[in-house]
């Protein structure tokens, strides 16, 4: 089944996730899905925020195969430590369309629970360490065009409420 993806504008998005405390059948549904909507929606990585549920969890998937085993959970992730930095391009599937250069560490290890409950720690670098960092901050209701210049920002603002106002942004 596919979630709807909520936009930028909605408040989830904005909220600062509380932890998961159980991982349950429902939970493990729920994950499925978010990797069915992720992949319709030709995206590598989504928060749990961004089909409205505010929970610390995200998934990711940056193969091109799309295997079981490509297939990454985050529960509760804390960030422990960052090497380097690295200008890449990103989108988001709660910003649809928009894409721009973000200034990210190149180099990230997370640590984080599994939809087993296993704990693991995990050290990413390119694409994956640029999803694992732009979907953690999205737990903290944070979004990637917090990382512009206010100048940049009010453009990018300007063109989504123009885009809301022409029924463009649902
Ligand atoms: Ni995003």
């Amino acid at each position: 089944m596919k979630l709807k993806i909520v936009k930028y504008g909605d408040p989830v998005l904005q909220q600062d996730a509380p932890e998961v405390t159980n991982i349950d059948g429902q939970l493990v549904d729920f994950v499925s899905e978010m990797f069915d909507t992720m992949y319709e929606a030709k995206g590598c990585g989504l928060a749990a925020p961004q089909v409205a549920l505010s929970q610390q969890l995200f998934v990711m998937d940056v193969s091109s195969a799309h295997e079981t085993k490509d297939r990454i959970v985050c529960i509760n992730p804390q960030i422990v430590e960052t090497k380097g930095s690295i200008v890449g391009e990103e989108g988001c599937l709660s910003f649809p369309g928009i894409y721009f250069e973000v200034e990210r560490p190149e180099i990230v290890t997370v640590s984080a629970v599994d939809i087993n409950g296993k704990e693991f720690t995990m050290e990413a670098r390119g694409l994956a360490a640029r999803c694992i960092l732009h979907e953690t901050d999205h737990l903290h209701g944070r979004v990637y065009l917090e990382y512009l210049s206010p100048l940049k920002r009010d453009l990018i603002k300007r063109k989504i409420k123009k885009k809301i106002k022409l029924g463009e942004w649902e």
